[in-house]
């Protein structure tokens, strides 16, 4: 069986290639889009542009063509004349269409962005960037809140913000500080911190004993402030992942948190974890949003008809999946990875299978979703990928989810786990519908989940935050000025034209 698999996989390549002889290239009519043509406007981490070859007849062409079929060239001057250092990768998404991504490490001036194939230029390659483009760690920021979201194309508005904010209209902010260290910081059990953004500088105070995931808020508040100017805003944000906030109890605290659940009124923003994936994008971390898309090449026919799943003891039907997925071993392949919440059972439900790559998950088809000790936060990977997604009934949730429906984006099953292998073996009896699922999903994925949809979302809260607010901003005894980094100074310096050119007027 072994053997087969590659042999399969050269053999779907090759299709691939004589199918690309069916179509021409044409370069011309190919498109190419995407935030990472405007840098001197958006400024991500990583910028990223699409790449969607046509052929003469200017027709899509659904077919990937390669691995280095597309090239794709960021140069430009430094400050110091040498070339500004720019890291390009060119990823494919194996269905026609090529993500292109770059960092740059300082500003470069006279851009230009190559976009080429077979050594011709794509779409109207060359681009050229007469301002400036500054790297993420420049303190630039664009004007206010709303006209950097419209030189990014954010959505005008959330329903989940919308619908989170509904409870507060008005909120005098002294109140609801007192409120919240009586009823959280008493017991001392829970972490949560008091941010002020006052003049574009942020400060915080934190409460508890765990409050290291501070550097989350940090850094994209940081990030955020590097770009636009924020208006004033005060809030309390939850450290921990299980929602907070008891609507029952009178008054109903506004607090951010990162998960939610339909027993609880917290105001949620995206994860930590989808969040720190797109500031550390093409850095420290390897899976993220653009990755996940590009890093299994097998195709759905090829891929295993089972239902794949890793994770660690957090939740007992995690247990109980392993009870089913040994009762059925033709439908699944399911291990724990990490015994810490039912240790006393490891023996039962060991032993612990060896870490494996996450993009190799999509070697399944069917990719299983189970609450850990809150939402599963990879969700948002699990659906960017090229599997279908099979998720658990759940009452927690994260930003987006209210936006995903049941068997048009993913297929649900009982919280219990009852209809599990139901569901599994229908999936396996409707194979197209399934795979037009995991499409829709994935589709879901590159339209709402991408880097630009994480600042958008933030850009979005905080802005409809402030209006509601009715008390003075201030800074509060005993917060902690968080000085925003600049890293650039490493490589020579910002010198942003756009504040400049305000003095200049
Ligand atoms: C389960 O999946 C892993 C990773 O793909 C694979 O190495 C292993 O052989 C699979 N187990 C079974 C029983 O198929």
């Amino acid at each position: 069986m072994k053997a087969v698999l590659p042999f399969l996989l050269a053999l779907c390549l090759a299709l691939g290639v004589t199918g690309g002889k069916k179509f021409k290239v044409d370069p011309k009519k190919s498109k190419v889009y995407g935030p990472g043509l405007e840098p001197h406007k958006i400024v991500y981490p990583a910028r990223y542009l699409f790449i969607e070859p046509h052929d003469t007849k200017g027709n899509r062409i659904q077919k990937s063509l390669g691995a280095n079929s597309f090239k794709v060239q960021v140069e430009g001057q430094s400050s110091e004349g040498t070339y500004c250092r720019v890291w390009v990768q060119v990823l494919d998404r194996y269905d026609g269409t090529y993500v292109a991504r770059y960092r740059t490490y300082q500003t470069c001036r006279d851009t230009i962005i190559h976009v080429l194939y077979n050594g011709q230029h794509v779409g109207d390659s060359p681009y050229k960037i007469q301002d400036p483009v500054y790297s993420e760690h420049c303190y630039c920021p664009e004007g206010d809140i709303e006209a950097w979201q419209v030189a990014v194309g954010c959505p005008a508005d959330y329903p989940q913000v919308t619908r989170d904010l509904a409870p507060f209209p008005q909120v005098d902010f002294d109140s609801i500080l007192n409120a919240a260290a009586k009823r959280f910081d008493a017991a001392g059990s829970r972490s949560f911190c008091n941010y002020v953004v006052k003049n574009n500088q942020m400060y915080r105070k934190c409460y508890g004993q765990h409050v290291g995931f501070n550097m989350f808020m940090d850094n994209i508040l940081q990030s955020l402030l590097r770009k636009m100017l924020l208006p004033d805003i005060e809030f309390i944000i939850n450290l921990g992942d299980w929602p907070l906030v008891d609507p029952k109890v009178k008054p109903l605290l506004p607090i951010f948190s990162w998960c939610g659940s339909e027993d609880t009124a917290d105001i949620i923003m995206p994860t930590y974890d989808l969040t720190e994936a797109t500031l550390e994008m093409m850095g420290r971390v390897t899976l993220d949003m653009l990755s996940v898309q590009s890093n299994n090449d097998i195709p759905w026919d090829v891929k295993k008809p089972k239902a794949f799943w890793r994770g660690r003891d957090s939740r007992r039907e995690r247990l109980d999946l392993i009870d089913l997925a040994r009762a059925h071993p033709h439908l699944f392949n399911a291990s724990l990875t990490n015994f810490f919440f039912f240790k006393e059972e490891e023996e039962q439900y060991g032993p612990k299978e060896k870490h494996i790559s996450f993009f190799n998950f999509f070697d399944y088809k069917y990719q299983i979703s189970i609450d850990g000790t809150v939402a599963a936060y990879r969700l948002p990977y699990l659906l960017g990928g090229s599997s279908v997604v099979l998720k658990q009934d759940s009452p927690y949730y994260e930003f987006f989810y209210h936006e995903l429906k049941p068997n048009v984006h993913y297929i649900p099953f009982k919280r219990d786990l009852s209809d599990l292998v139901e569901k599994i073996e229908w999936a396996r009896a409707n194979d197209d519908q399934v795979k037009i699922i995991a499409e829709n999903g994935r589709k879901y994925a590159q339209e709402n989940l991408m880097p630009r949809d994480v600042y958008c979302y933030h850009a979005a809260l905080f802005k409809e935050w402030s209006k509601r607010l009715t008390s003075e901003v201030r800074v509060r005894p005993g917060m902690e000025h968080v000085p925003i980094e600049e890293h650039e100074k490493r490589f020579g310096s910002c010198r942003c034209h756009r504040l400049t050119r305000h003095d200049e007027l």
